[in-house]
């Protein structure tokens, strides 16, 4: 089969698009073939083996433990190894295979059943290879780190890119007033996609201009701890799911020090978790139209390293999708 494989930590150039052994399905998986994929920071983390933590948190030290990239994966099953109850040949999925090893930027992938889901079938294996990581990570920081409630006013910061497009329509789907904030150019997407109000991060500072908010998702942008605690009204929530390593870690270490019981919270999502359940979660809000995927660039398999080239500018609206 062919694959996009790279040996050791580098810029895009270090990608190879090969012929490489079609994997076999174990016991416990089930053989993809791999219809779309879609890019996620985290590839371009393990293409690049930085920040160096990646490489200590299991991508291998020196050089890649997992040589082809490629977290949400779409596509249709061929094969079923013999303990597999929830699939069977023929049916179509999606998830977020970084659990396993990744290996999305392939024409095949063999993965464990219980990272998968039925796809939407009112969406292509575009849309769907677009939302595992990015609409599961907005939903977790959302539901459960944010524990939104319906009415709140709630501010998405880096509002236009893959975890952000998923966040502004999973807000609005509990039922938040929901402010987005990009830049000038991607205004009229957030519009589209549900945001009542917009903040254009070019022109106007949303922690300086007095406005309040229930709950704060940070998904991308660069304020400090102090900046998102002031635009927090008294009982408010702020949640980091992305940003810079040490915004993470700010987050993390510092947050619960500036929390007060009963008062204002500085949470972080941390790490997303996987849950075959929140990707079924994400399956009927898909099918019921409640979220769209955003779509910005589509390559085929052979220009994956041109679309991480893209990624890895940062400023893509949406999701970039790989097509076979
Ligand atoms: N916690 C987890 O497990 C987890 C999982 C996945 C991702 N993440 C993190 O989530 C973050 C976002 O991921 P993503 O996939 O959404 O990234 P992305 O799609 O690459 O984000 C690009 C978007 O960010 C916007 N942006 C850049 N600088 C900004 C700023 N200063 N203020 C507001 N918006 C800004 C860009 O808009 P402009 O072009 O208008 O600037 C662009 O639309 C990353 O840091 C990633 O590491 C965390």
């Amino acid at each position: 089969m062919k694959a996009i494989v790279y040996t050791r930590y580098g810029p895009p150039e270090v990608l190879e698009f090969k012929e490489v052994e079609k994997p076999t399905p174990k016991d416990d998986e089930v053989l993809i073939k791999v219809h779309a994929a879609a890019l996620n920071y985290g590839d371009w983390a393990s293409l690049t083996g930085t920040p160096f933590l990646v490489r200590l948190m299991g991508g291998g030290l020196l050089k890649p433990k997992h040589k082809i990239l490629g977290m949400d994966v779409a596509g249709r099953i061929e094969a079923v190894g013999r303990n597999v109850k929830q699939f069977q040949p023929g049916d179509e999925v999606f998830g977020d295979i970084s659990w396993c090893g990744r290996g999305a930027f392939a024409e095949y992938v063999s993965v464990p059943e219980n990272v998968l889901a039925l796809k939407p079938a009112n969406i292509s294996f575009e849309e769907a290879a677009a939302v595992p990581v990015a609409a599961v990570v907005a939903l977790q920081g959302i539901r459960d780190t944010g524990q939104i409630q319906p009415g709140q006013k709630v501010l998405i910061n880096g509002a236009s890119g893959g975890v952000g497009s998923f966040a502004v329509q999973i807000a609005k789907y509990y039922g938040a007033e929901v402010t987005a904030v990009c830049s000038t150019r991607n205004l009229d997407i957030v519009r589209s996609i549900g945001a009542d109000q917009v903040i254009d991060y070019t022109k106007k500072d949303f922690t300086q201009n007095g406005q309040l908010y229930d709950l704060i998702i940070g998904v991308n942008g660069y304020h400090s701890l102090s900046d998102y605690k002031r635009a927090l009204s008294p009982e408010g929530t702020y949640v980091c799911t992305g940003g810079t390593l040490p915004q993470l870690f700010q987050s993390m270490l510092l947050g619960p020090l500036m929390s007060k019981k009963g008062g204002k919270q500085l949470r972080s999502l941390g790490s997303v978790q996987q849950s075959q359940k929140d990707l079924v979660v994400m399956k009927e809000l898909l099918e019921a139209g409640k979220v769209v995927p955003v779509i910005d660039r589509r390559y085929p398999l052979s220009e994956a390293a041109e679309a991480l080239r893209y990624l890895g500018e940062g400023h893509a609206q949406g999701k970039v999708v790989i097509t076979m």
